[in-house]
């Protein structure tokens, strides 16, 4: 297949790509490079282009002929969507409009969308089935459901196929060492953490040490970087026309912000500084998947999802290959 990746510069955009083109299928990379970087597009033509350019999709499209969609361009900082969240819906909502519009003109079937566990908000219960009610807590979140609900609609009126794959917590790197995580500002624990076992910062901070968890700081559901690839993979076969289904994708397994942190100083051999801070507004305690859906749909088994495994990968990114980079790339 020909698959049209938009936000294929990004974190797990390019881990995308990679493992699209290892299945045979042929990425072609749209992003703005805002978030994303040129080091990243490796495996497939580059098209320099915005969301939310209606001409710049459709000439892409034109030329490239996809055979479908994969969706990644977003802003996805929960914190900056509520200060400035005319931009989130921008870019998350009317782009995946704007996407959607394209496709219809090119004959575009099948789409799958990057969503996230943020459409849950603070759930009732864990773990989280795609039956839990979406409450997002923020605008972020609201703009995920929101584009998760364009793409139903669309996809119903149109006859277009539609996945949308909720994420829990993306972590890890590219086992080859060819691509990582590469944020700035860089708000994610995991990465937080190395930094300060390399140096690279002081110390980091717990949020929240209080909380109705077993050692009192928030639970996440860490899943690797290249499990959330393959399941993009997975879903480009399971778009029949007029459908939409919904996958969470997460390891099922808990762990606290300690367990990271001490699981951290195990891998690097490093002492990592870690002080107690208040809680940051917004986070639920405990965010854990039901990724039984999945598992059954889509075939998708993490494999590489270990906590030990994902914090290695993201260290060994970190330290050695980030090293090698182009500047500015
Ligand atoms: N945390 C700290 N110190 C830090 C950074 C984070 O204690 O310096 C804590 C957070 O409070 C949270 C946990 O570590 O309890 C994980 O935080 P991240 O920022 O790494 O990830 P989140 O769980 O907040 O965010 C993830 C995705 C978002 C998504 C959100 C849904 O990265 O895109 O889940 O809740 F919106």
């Amino acid at each position: 297949m020909r698959v049209l990746v938009t936000g294929g510069a990004g974190y797990i955009g390019s881990h995308t790509c990679k493992a699209l083109a290892r299945a045979g299928h042929t990425p072609i990379v749209y992003d703005n490079l805002r978030t994303g970087h040129a080091w990243a597009v490796k495996w497939g033509p580059f098209e320099h282009g915005d969301i939310n350019d209606l001409a710049g999709l459709s000439d892409a499209m034109r030329r490239h002929r996809p055979d479908a969609v994969i969706n990644f361009a977003a802003l996805a900082y929960v914190g900056e969507s509520v200060a400035r969240p005319d931009l989130y819906y921008q870019t998350n909502v009317t782009g995946m409009i704007t996407l959607m519009q394209a496709m219809r003109f090119h004959e575009v079937k099948a789409i799958v969308l990057s969503s996230s566990c943020a459409t849950y908000g603070v759930p009732a219960r864990v773990p989280i089935s795609e039956e839990t009610p979406q409450h997002p807590i923020n605008p972020y979140g609201r703009s995920k459901r929101m584009a998760e609900e364009v793409m139903r609609d669309v996809c119903a009126a149109y006859g277009l196929g539609g996945v949308a794959l909720r994420y829990f917590n993306a972590a890890g790197a590219d086992r080859d060492g060819e691509l990582g995580e590469e944020h700035e500002p860089e708000t994610h624990l995991i990465p937080l953490v190395l930094q300060a076992a390399a140096g690279r910062r002081a110390d980091v901070s717990i949020f929240g040490s209080d909380y109705d968890t077993p050692d009192g700081t928030c639970v996440r559901d860490y899943v690797h970087v290249t499990d959330l690839a393959s399941a993009h993979v997975a879903a480009l076969s399971k778009c029949p026309p007029g459908g939409f289904s919904a996958y969470n994708l997460g390891s099922g397994r808990g762990s606290s912000i300690a367990e990271v942190i001490s699981c951290a100083r195990a891998v690097t051999g490093k002492e990592i500084v870690a002080q107690h801070g208040p809680r940051r507004p917004g986070d639920p305690p405990v965010l854990v998947a039901d990724a039984a859906r999945a598992r059954e749909g889509l075939g998708w088994v993490p494999v590489h999802s270990d906590l030990e495994r994902v914090i290695t990968d993201a260290w060994a990114w970190m330290t050695i290959h980030r090293a090698r980079l182009p500047a500015g790339g």
